[in-house]
């Protein structure tokens, strides 16, 4: 008897949904900064897969922790006690600083805003949030809500589960008026990744710093993607030296292994009781093992020195071809283009260098590992040279 499918008769050419568009490299293995293609071609990498591959692709030390800890045991739940995950929350807290000394450990950048805001609401009590134009905060039903444009492109769910008021990027003068007595939350990227490599700069800063103070709201910086190094500091808020009340981590935290993290100041961890979060893998022994690698390896490395040095050098020799401006921090920069950045990107891609494209048309964004030297600088000005303007 034939039973009831979904299916058609005819096999589709791929298993995966049909939710991002591909580009043109059949990828088979990385090294360093480098992706070498099923073809025979080899890429220079400067999009770092989405800003992941902070430390590159096959780090010894990011190897090596992956399998030490796999032999010693792979999984655990957090209800039992386990020691790498106490260090690497440690770790990453003092790697952080900011008085951020209490870690709740998650699986994605989205599920760590969702945490984020759903804590802010709780210990508040109100029912607004407020994000900025152009931010990107992920594709959960909290996350997506304060993401600028999702409601028109994605989101999908009927309704936002609380209110949400974006202010513009570039005005501090606004923030007194959009963030007030009802506000539990304001989520901000500090260097916006998706909006274009966007600094939001320390005026900017400092004034949703005040406002969260003479409010009551709590700041929340969403360093998913700028942050574990990308700016050449241990975050932006580090580069700044403002300290949010609560700061999302995740992307390079890993290094391509899922983990993801909530800090929060002791104000925020006091309130915070049984139940009020839970989660299967998050703080999972790989996961922490990783974690702590990574910091190990940004440490001992001098990389967030290196970020600084080669982003420096990358800003002053970059601007040829069809590149009329550099915008950005550290590792998270914003090549603005005189030519749609998608002609640009496919442009470098026949040149074997691959970048990220951005919310804005005409910026194409650089996500590079950490280990970039000059003379791969020098390979991204020399292909951007030949590419006319
Ligand atoms: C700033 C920022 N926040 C949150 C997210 C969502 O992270 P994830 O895809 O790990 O859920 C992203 C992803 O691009 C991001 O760039």
């Amino acid at each position: 008897m034939a039973t009831a499918t979904n299916s058609s008769t005819d096999t589709p050419a791929s298993h995966l949904a049909r939710v991002f568009a591909q580009y043109p490299i059949d990828v088979v293995r990385g090294d360093g900064v480098w992706i070498l293609a099923r073809d025979g071609r080899k890429f220079l990498d400067f999009y770092g897969g989405h800003a992941v591959a902070g430390l590159g692709y096959g780090h010894p030390r990011w190897l090596a922790a992956l399998e030490r800890q796999a032999r010693q045991i792979a999984f655990q739940t957090n209800a039992l006690p386990i020691a790498i995950r106490e260090r690497a929350a440690a770790k990453l807290a003092k790697f952080t600083g900011l008085g951020l000394d209490t870690v709740f450990w998650v699986n994605s950048g989205a599920e760590a805003n969702e945490n984020a805001l759903r804590m802010a609401f709780k210990i508040t009590g109100r029912t607004k949030a407020v994000a900025l134009e152009h931010g990107w905060h992920g594709r959960t039903a909290a996350a997506g809500a304060v993401t600028w444009g999702a409601i028109e492109k994605w989101y999908a769910f009927p309704r936002r589960p609380f209110d949400v008021a974006f202010a513009p990027r570039a005005d501090p003068a606004a923030i007194d008026s959009i963030v007030d007595r009802d506000t539990a939350a304001v989520i901000v990227e500090p260097v916006q990744g998706v909006g274009g490599a966007y600094d939001l700069g320390k005026p900017m800063l400092e004034a949703l710093r005040r406002r969260c103070d003479e409010t009551g709201a709590l700041l929340i910086f969403d360093e998913v993607q700028c942050g574990m190094g990308r700016t050449g500091s241990a975050f932006a808020a580090n580069h700044y030296g403002i300290a949010p009340d609560m700061l999302t981590s995740a992307k390079a935290l890993g290094n391509g292994f899922p983990v993801a993290a909530l800090l929060m100041s002791r104000r925020v961890a006091r309130q915070v009781q049984t139940d009020d979060m839970g989660t299967t893998f998050g703080g999972g022994p790989m996961a922490c093992a990783v974690a702590e690698a990574v910091i190990d390896a940004i440490e001992s490395e001098s990389l967030l020195a290196n970020v600084r040095t080669v982003s420096a050098y990358l800003r002053a020799h970059c601007r040829v071809g069809p590149v009329t401006g550099v915008q950005g921090l550290g590792f998270l920069l914003g090549l603005r283009t005189s030519r749609p950045a998608k002609e640009v990107q496919a442009a470098l891609i026949d040149k074997q260098i691959l970048a990220g494209t951005s919310g804005d048309p005409h910026v194409l964004r650089l996500l590079p590992a950490y280990i970039l030297t000059e003379g791969h600088v020098d390979r991204l000005c020399e292909a951007l040279a030949q590419i006319s303007p």
